[in-house]
């Protein structure tokens, strides 16, 4: 069956559906999601390249700063790398090979989380934008949800009447619409509660909540659909076979951190982080390769990290003491 139809029967039978429910069984629905399905949504074949995959520069950066801070905690021994959304897990070989001695456990949809505390770092590459969010208006001075229905064989946006009380949302506009994801600050928390010492990385696109919040840039939020390198706003469309991203509300992960216990540093873009992750060697490492051709390959990479991807692509440390 075509999980269009999974998710039309649903509709059916328990009415229009909150776009969260939708995006989980568009993106990880156990045999027809778009992560689960059996495709390779990453890369040339794809839909869309992350950081990691313009490897392995990115890997080889974050991999030192991963190393630095493990020699602020005395180089210990037992440091755990744990990686949420781990994908192909580029970053994470690059990881192991700068450190071998550590331990990574990477944790993809579906996976538990450890059960035992940890010392070292949880990190988090374009791993918030993949979870799914809920879709609210400000409507009259509150926030309405708007929901999935269908009519005549597609999926539609239907305004719902149901209030949501949301706190900690941006002062939008009325009629503005905006994402919200408690699956985010549920992750936070869990951070908060198996990280004993260290660090967690998040490096993701989104925006603070001041900026989101700015009626021209997002009158309707800020989903997107990818398919084959095109971005389309149109997130109902053909779902299971399409990315849908949102940006993440990093003054939404900044407060839940706080909560959670952990120190939040200021919120830095992807270029800064990595100018500073490979400026005591002068980037030797990340660049090193055994032909000119490879480094100069290498030095495109690095070109487009800090200055394609570089301006939007923001990170976020924090640290549990
Ligand atoms: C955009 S991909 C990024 C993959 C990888 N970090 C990279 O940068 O190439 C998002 C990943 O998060 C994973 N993911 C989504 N929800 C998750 C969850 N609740 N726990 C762990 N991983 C999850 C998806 O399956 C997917 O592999």
């Amino acid at each position: 069956m075509e999980l269009a139809e999974v998710i039309a029967r649903e509709i059916r039978s328990s009415g229009p559906l909150p776009f969260g429910r939708f995006m989980e069984m568009a993106l990880y629905h156990p045999t027809l999601g778009y992560y689960t399905g059996g495709r390779q949504p990453f890369g040339k074949e794809g839909d869309f390249y992350t950081n990691a995959q313009l490897q392995p520069v990115f890997g080889r950066l974050v991999a030192q700063q991963l190393d630095r801070w493990r020699q602020q905690l005395g180089g210990s021994d037992r440091f755990t790398v744990l990686e949420l959304g781990a994908g192909r897990g580029e970053t994470g070989a690059e990881v192991r090979r700068c450190m071998p001695d550590i331990e990574w456990i990477p944790k993809e949809h579906g996976d538990r989380w450890p059960r035992r505390p940890m010392t070292g770092v949880v990190l988090c590459n374009e791993f918030f934008d993949a979870l799914p969010v809920d879709v609210v208006e400000r409507r009259d001075g509150n926030w309405v949800e708007w929901r999935v229905g269908q009519s005549r064989g597609r999926f539609t946006w239907e305004r719902t009447g149901t209030r949501r009380d949301r706190q900690g949302l941006p002062r939008i506009g009325e009629g503005q619409r905006i994402e919200t994801c408690d699956r985010q600050i549920e992750a936070i928390q869990r951070i908060g509660s198996i990280l004993e010492r260290g660090w967690v990385l998040v490096i993701d696109y989104g925006y603070t909540r001041d900026e989101l919040a700015r009626r021209e840039r997002f009158p309707e939020g800020s989903l997107m659909g990818y398919s084959a390198h095109r971005a389309d706003p149109d997130v109902l469309l053909e779902p299971g076979r399409r990315d849908i991203t949102a940006h993440v509300n990093f003054s939404a992960l900044e407060d839940a951190a706080r909560s959670a216990g952990l120190d939040v540093l200021p919120l830095r873009t992807q270029q800064a982080f990595l100018l500073e992750a490979g400026e005591d060697d002068e980037f030797s490492y990340a660049l090193a390769a055994g032909t000119r051709h490879r480094r100069t390959e290498l030095r495109m990479q690095l070109k487009s990290l800090l200055l394609g991807l570089g301006e939007t692509f923001r990170v976020l440390v924090m640290r549990k003491r």
